[in-house]
């Protein structure tokens, strides 16, 4: 029978597939958008992972989601810093949620509340993500607008404390195999994941639409 880790993996790759395909990644990724675009994505994720991590600490010693809580993680701490970098020092006054970001870090907190199996979901869709190609991200940002290499405004992808993200994985895979719960509530924890893509397409869209206005205005 299939691992759960790779029921969850293979179960979500059309929705991994879209996201990474979505318009405003690829003009990101793709030269045409201003620092002004990776700066409003990382205040997005800065509401996201504030809902994560709030989440996080909730759930610290939770039988099913707490093996999951790992402070080496933590991102909110280093988007700080990106954000402060990328915005300045008065970055608190002006940041702002997307209604789509309020939307996404509403279903992480309801999840965690309620629900610690899908803040799993949630968890494992972004956390995993930012491990792997996140990485990807890290590299162009830093070609394109010039930050220093592992440095401020790109401290978000890098984990200091996970020297070895392959093996952390590999111990990720096993946390997720070890989830208790029957058939359904697996089938339902992958609903979750899917609808965490979803979550994070609609702020691609969101975005998209924003930096679309903003270059024919
Ligand atoms: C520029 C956009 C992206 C690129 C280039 C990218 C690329 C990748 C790559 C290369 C992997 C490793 C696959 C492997 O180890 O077999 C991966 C894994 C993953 N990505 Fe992405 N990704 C992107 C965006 C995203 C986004 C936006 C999310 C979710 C919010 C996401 C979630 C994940 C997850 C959860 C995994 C782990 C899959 C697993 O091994 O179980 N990715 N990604």
């Amino acid at each position: 029978m299939e691992s759960f880790s790779a029921l969850l993996r293979t179960a979500s790759r059309e929705q991994h597939e879209e996201v990474r395909g979505s318009t405003f990644i690829g003009d990101l990724l793709g030269h045409k958008l201003g620092v002004d675009a990776f700066a409003r994505y990382t205040e997005q994720l800065w509401f996201v992972y504030g809902a994560l991590e709030a989440g996080a600490r909730q759930l610290a010693a939770d039988p099913v989601a707490g093996p999951f809580v790992r402070p080496e993680l933590f991102r909110t701490a280093a988007l700080e810093r990106d954000l402060e970098h990328l915005r300045g020092p008065g970055w608190r006054r002006t940041v702002s949620a997307l209604p789509a970001t309020l939307e996404y870090a509403e279903r992480i907190t309801a999840c965690a509340r309620d629900w610690p199996a899908g803040y799993i979901a949630h968890h494992y869709t972004r956390y995993m993500g930012d491990l792997s190609g996140g990485q990807i991200i890290r590299d162009t940002a830093e070609k394109t607008w010039g930050f220093s290499k592992k440095g401020d405004g790109v401290r978000f992808y890098v984990f200091e404390e996970i020297p070895n993200p392959a093996a952390f994985k590999r111990a990720y895979c096993e946390l997720l195999d070890a989830v208790p719960g029957d058939e359904l509530e697996r089938q339902r924890i992958v609903a979750e994941c899917k609808r965490a893509y979803g979550l994070n397409n609609a702020v691609f869209e969101a975005l998209g639409e924003e930096f679309t206005l903003i270059g024919r205005s």
